[in-house]
C-alpha cells in the first residue's frame, strides 16, 4: 500500500473509506480531526488552542497540525504506508507535508480526492451520528445504527458532533471553498491526483477508491 491522502470537502466520506482501506490493507489512517477532537477530549494544551476555532468551524493554524503529522508520520506503523485524512487541508500544509516526507526519502504516492456536491454533503453531515467512545459514524437514514441512537459496537448514547450544526456546516464549506480546494490543482500538477465520484453508495465508492490506487505499489 503506497503513501496515500483522501482529499475531499467537510462530510465527502474521507473517515468512511479511510476505515474500509485501513482494513483491507491493514496501514495507518492519520485523521487530524480524530487527533484534535481527542486532544480538546483531553483538555490538552493542544486542544485548548484547537477546541474553539474547530467548535466554530475554522481551520487550526497550519503550524500545529503540521507539527503533529510530522511526529506521527515517524511512528514504526507508518513505514510500510499510511493513509492521511483531513491532512494537507491548505497549500503551506501541502509544502511542509511535502518536506518532511523528503527528509524521511519518502513522498506522497497518489491523492484520491472524493468528489461530492455541497448539497449531498450537507445532508450527510447533518444526518450524521458519531460513538464518542469508539469514533463509529452513523447516518441517520442512510446508515442507522441497529438500535435508535445507540452504538451498534459498544452500545454507547450516540452524538452530533459539535461542528454539525448548520451554521458551523456553512463555516467549514467556506473554509474549504476558500483554503482547501486550491489543493485539488496543486496536486494534479504534480500528476497525483486520482478522483472519485463520492456520491454512490460507501461501498460502491470503496471499489471506485480501490481501482484508482492500482495494486497499491
Ligand atoms: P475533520 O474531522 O477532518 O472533519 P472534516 O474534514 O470536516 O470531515 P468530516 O469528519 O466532517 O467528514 P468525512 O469526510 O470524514 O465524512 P464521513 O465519512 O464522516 O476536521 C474537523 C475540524 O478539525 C476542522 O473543521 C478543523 O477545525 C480541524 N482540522 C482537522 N484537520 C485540520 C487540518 N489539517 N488543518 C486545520 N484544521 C484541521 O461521512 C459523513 C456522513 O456521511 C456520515 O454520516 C456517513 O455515514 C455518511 N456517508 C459517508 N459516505 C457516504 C456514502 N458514500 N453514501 C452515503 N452516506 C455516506
Amino acid at each position: 500500500m503506497p503513501n496515500v491522502i483522501l482529499l475531499g470537502a467537510p462530510g465527502a466520506g474521507k473517515g468512511t473509506q479511510a476505515k474500509r482501506l485501513v482494513a483491507k490493507y491493514g496501514i495507518p489512517q492519520i485523521s487530524t480531526g480524530d487527533i484534535l477532537r481527542e486532544a480538546v477530549r483531553n483538555g490538552t494544551p493542544l486542544g485548548q488552542q484547537a477546541g474553539p476555532l474547530m467548535s466554530a468551524g475554522k481551520l487550526v493554524p497550519d503550524e500545529l497540525v503540521v507539527g503533529i503529522v510530522r511526529e506521527r508520520l515517524k511512528q514504526p506503523d507508518c513505514s510500510g504506508g499510511f493513509l492521511l485524512d483531513g491532512f494537507p487541508r491548505t497549500v503551506p500544509q501541502a509544502e511542509a507535508l511535502e518536506r518532511s516526507l523528503s527528509e524521511m526519502g519518502r513522498v506522497v504516492d497518489a491523492v484520491v480526492e472524493l468528489d461530492v456536491p455541497a448539497d449531498l454533503i450537507r445532508a450527510r453531515v447533518l444526518g450524521r451520528r458519531s460513538c464518542p467512545a469508539c469514533g463509529a459514524v452513523y447516518h441517520v437514514s442512510d446508515s442507522p445504527p441497529k438500535v435508535a441512537g445507540a452504538c451498534n459496537q459498544d452500545g454507547s448514547a450516540l452524538i452530533t458532533r459539535d461542528d454539525d450544526r448548520p451554521e458551523k456546516v456553512e463555516k467549514r464549506l467556506s473554509e474549504f471553498a476558500a483554503l482547501t480546494r486550491s489543493l485539488s490543482p496543486w496536486y494534479a500538477g504534480r500528476g497525483l491526483l486520482r478522483k472519485v465520484d463520492g456520491t454512490a453508495s460507501p461501498d460502491a465508492v470503496f471499489q471506485q477508491v480501490v481501482q484508482v490506487l492500482g495494486d497499491g505499489r
